[in-house]
């Protein structure tokens, strides 16, 4: 087999080694080898969900340096009511479609319920088809000691891991959406949880809904970065659900999201806008037509 010399590979590009992950204007596709410098630097990252290739583009134009294909596609993309039916066949499908959206983010996708809790054998295969079908960089999966040997073996087949720990909505039917890590037992296993996926070999880690404190005691404690959804200021990295940060989710939305815009109101005034112009015979005018 022809091996690509260390000059050939995307990480070896000096011009790119040393750049910021947001703003750095980087001229390839990030690597988990620019993550591990973000965090050596103290640098703090965004990441944001994507589920579908157009959505994709813009954030990755607007230099979102790690989106998530996340299953959170169940709910905020396929209609599901949680994350628990989203098919490893689905997650194939949208994570494909956000890695054709992009040329510089990092691509992460998502492990759904069902597709690697059996075992380390059934999360390769898995992790397998996310990597050679849709193209993705890297993959996550929920857990912390649990977990452990699934991501093991992942790392050694050369798939890079992404954990997941605190409330982990996979497993929504056994521990609600309550927030995890409160008390000083339930600390400790946090703890616990996160030294074991980074002895695993897992590149970083999302926390998601623990104290802000125990946070930033992991974030100190850790050499692989932390990403934190309602765990606080203080971990490397923030995710957000970008339906939810873009007020496009209907209803309520948790306590810890910033809602930066306001798309449903925006997309439901243009729907109905058109839909006057129609019924008022004024769409489509002289200007739209050909003849
Ligand atoms: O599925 C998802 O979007 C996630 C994030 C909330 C971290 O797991």
């Amino acid at each position: 087999m022809t091996q690509l010399s260390a000059a050939q590979t995307p990480q070896a590009k000096p011009s790119d080694a040393g750049k910021a992950l947001y703003g750095g204007k980087s001229t390839r596709r990030i690597t988990v080898r620019d993550i591990a410098l973000a965090k050596e630097r103290g640098e703090k990252w965004p990441m944001l969900t994507a589920y579908d290739a157009m959505t994709a583009s813009v954030f990755d134009e607007a230099g979102i340096p790690v989106m998530l294909v996340g299953d959170s596609a169940g709910n905020c993309h396929l209609g599901y009511e949680t994350t628990v039916p989203v098919t490893l066949d689905e997650m194939t499908v949208l994570s494909a479609a956000v890695v054709r959206g992009t040329s510089r983010a990092l691509i992460v996708g998502d492990l759904p319920f069902g597709s690697y809790q059996e075992g380390p054998v059934q999360a390769l295969r898995s992790a397998t088809r996310l990597v050679k079908e849709a193209g993705v960089g890297a993959v996550k999966l929920e857990g912390g000691e649990r977990s452990h040997r699934q991501i093991e073996l992942l790392v050694e087949s050369g798939i890079p891991v992404m954990a997941h720990i605190g409330l982990t909505p996979q497993s929504v039917n056994a521990m609600g959406y309550r927030v995890q890590g409160r008390g000083e037992e339930a600390a400790a296993q946090l703890l616990r949880d996160a030294k074991a996926v980074q002895d695993a070999g897992a590149f970083a880690v999302v926390l998601e809904l623990v104290p802000a404190e125990l946070a930033a005691e992991v974030t100190r404690v850790l050499h692989i970065p932390t990403v934190g959804i309602g765990a606080g200021p203080e971990t490397d990295a923030q995710v957000l659900v970008w339906t939810d940060m873009m007020g496009l989710t209907g209803g309520r939305v948790p306590k810890f999201v910033q809602q930066y815009a306001d798309l449903r109101r925006v997309m439901g005034d243009a729907a109905k806008a058109f839909a006057e112009d129609v019924v008022g015979g004024t769409f489509p005018s002289e200007a739209h037509s050909v003849h």
